[in-house]
């Protein structure tokens, strides 16, 4: 019995693998106060974050510029928490070294962003950082099906990616389940980035997702908000697994 891409499919008593991975909320902090930066991932990890989003941007490869390694290399120190870098670059492997070097426990790109993307996967895990693949709305499924040996995350957009605040896709649902059926019992984890809130946090957890990157519904309202801002999106994912947090 074969499934999507003729990976073997699950029996239907099994438990889904994205069951079993943990639900993590990962604010991005391009919504941060960056007069603030430091003092913001600080914040932000006291309030529950899991991990901490970077989004890098090179106003080439997305129409907006963000910040660099030095940046990321500054803030490190503020939080013990996992830094899940997402470059948004092109080209991206002559700046995997800095990026790893600045502090980053994960780097992922674009499939979008060149033709080698399985020799830049092999070059994050061999600097000892995991790696991610991640798809614009446009790119399908198939684009990432040769390189989930060499991935441990894999990043579906639900915006086009360049700046926070915008509308989640929701037509992008599909492609996530493709992803899910894809990686079967790989042990990747499969992100949502673009959106999220606790509105549309349970479409992606029952898409197959378990990592779901929040920008601006991380940060609204100010520092006061974070820890029930995280909260809800926590809560609202947890429900749609079944669950009570
Ligand atoms: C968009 C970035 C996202 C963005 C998400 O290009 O990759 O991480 O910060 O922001 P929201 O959650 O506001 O859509
Ligand atoms: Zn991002």
């Amino acid at each position: 019995m074969t499934g999507p891409a003729g990976l073997p499919r699950a029996a239907p008593d099994a438990n889904p693998p994205a069951m079993s991975r943990p639900v993590l909320i990962a604010p991005s902090i391009l919504s941060a106060d960056f007069a603030r930066l430091g003092a913001e991932v600080a914040s932000i990890d006291a309030a529950g974050a899991d991990w901490i989003h970077c989004d890098v941007m090179d106003g080439h490869f997305v129409p907006n510029i963000s910040f660099g390694p030095d940046v990321l290399k500054a803030i490190r120190p503020h939080s013990t928490k996992f830094f899940d870098v997402h470059l948004m670059i092109q080209p991206v492997d002559p700046f995997i070294e800095a990026f790893a070097r600045a502090g980053a426990d994960l780097i992922s790109f674009h499939v979008e962003a060149g033709p080698h993307a399985h020799r830049t996967l092999r070059l994050i895990r061999s600097l000892g950082k995991k790696s991610g693949i991640v798809l614009t709305p446009q790119t399908p499924a198939s684009a990432v099906e040769h390189l989930l040996d060499e991935a441990d995350l894999v990043l579906v957009m639900t915006v086009n990616p360049g700046f926070g605040g915008q509308s989640f896709i929701r037509e992008m649902m599909p492609k996530v389940e493709q992803l899910r059926a894809m990686i079967g019992g790989r042990p990747i984890d499969l992100e949502i980035d673009g959106g999220v809130t606790p509105e549309t946090a349970p479409l992606c957890i029952k898409a197959g997702a378990n990592v779901l990157v929040a920008g601006s519904a991380a940060f609204r309202g100010g520092e006061g908000a974070y820890a029930s801002n995280i909260a809800a999106i926590r809560k609202a994912a947890a429900g749609a697994r079944g669950e009570w947090v």
